[in-house]
């Protein structure tokens, strides 16, 4: 049986060999990160699957990730580390009901969480991810905002464009929608000099509670920046880990343990290693979608573009 070192190697052999580049969310585990060519946050995976020359990608991360990379870039072959990881928000609402919900607001833009599937987004305006959503929205010409389907992030993005009139529906990430003001408060007690960072998902009680309430870009750059030593991280649990290594100085605690999201996590080195020996082999499954499919999604991630600067 092969070390995670000895997989780690192979992996960059192969990827050389078959000119693949590597995309990795950063709550994916440190040793993938270390292996990957690009990590970051949703936005940043999006820009740079877009923006890369080879023709191969390889998405760590979740389902509607490798969807966007598809989408952004039609020609290029695109293939999932691990294919059952999805994200339980993506498909939340079908298309049918979001046109209803539109029907009953015909002069709002529908902004779409880049967590959708691409029959939603199909359906919508423009996209946006956690970390580009307040900048997109306030650009929108329109006043009226339908957001789909995270009700906790479309609360955040109202309360930073109070000059819009907002539709919320009851979607959300079930980890972190699932933290509770006692977890909080019991956190914040047991480290009462430490700031309280937390991600737009979380519910707004839990975000009006919090020092800095960001994406995962900004809540790695925040407590690497702070001059504050002890930071609750309130967002997938990887990011405290990740950061208790990149800043060994300072003392990270999660808001809960068990804030840990089973699809962000399900993929593995060896599941990379695996499709890049399918790739090597020609058996390896690229993600497709139908053509009407791809011409009738890619426009609100073209606007997630244009607009997220
Ligand atoms: P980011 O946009 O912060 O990368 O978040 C993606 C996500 O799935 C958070 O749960
Ligand atoms: Fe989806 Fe939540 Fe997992 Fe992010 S953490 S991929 S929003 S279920």
């Amino acid at each position: 049986m092969q070390t995670i070192y000895e997989v780690q190697q192979e992996i960059l052999r192969l990827k050389k060999e078959h000119d693949v580049c590597i995309l990795a969310h950063s709550y994916q585990s440190p040793d993938i990160l270390e292996i990957a060519d690009i990590t970051g946050d949703s936005f940043l995976l999006s820009k740079m699957a877009a923006e890369q020359n080879t023709h191969r990608l390889l998405m760590c991360g979740v389902r509607f990730m490798a969807e966007t990379a598809k989408l952004l870039s039609p020609q290029k072959h695109i293939y999932e580390a691990n294919p059952t990881a999805g994200c339980p928000m993506a498909e939340q609402f079908s298309p049918e009901e979001i046109l209803a919900e539109k029907a009953k607001h015909p002069d709002c833009a529908v902004v779409a969480y880049v967590n959708t599937s691409a029959a939603l987004k199909a359906i919508s305006d423009v996209c946006v991810t956690s970390s580009s959503a307040v900048e997109i929205v306030k650009k929108l010409p329109q006043h009226d905002i339908l957001f789909i389907p995270d009700c906790n992030l479309g609360a955040y993005v109202q309360a930073n464009c109070p000059e819009k009139q907002f539709h919320l529906l009851k979607g959300g990430c079930p980890h972190h929608s699932s933290i509770t003001v006692e977890e909080a408060q019991a956190a914040k007690l047991a480290h009462p000099d430490a700031l309280l960072l937390v991600h737009p998902e979380c519910k707004k009680e839990i975000s009006a509670m919090a020092d800095y309430v960001g994406a995962t870009s900004g809540i790695l750059q925040y407590a690497k920046q702070s001059a504050a030593k002890e930071f609750i991280i309130g967002t997938e649990i990887s990011i405290t880990a990740q950061l208790a290594l990149a800043c060994p100085e300072k003392r990270f605690y999660p808001i809960a343990n068990r804030l840990m999201c089973p699809d962000m996590r399900a993929t593995t080195v060896s599941d990379i290693a695996r499709v890049l020996r399918e790739i090597g082999n020609g058996s390896a499954q690229e993600l497709l979608l139908p053509d009407a499919l791809m011409t009738s999604a890619r426009h609100c991630l073209d606007e997630m573009l244009r607009l997220g600067g």
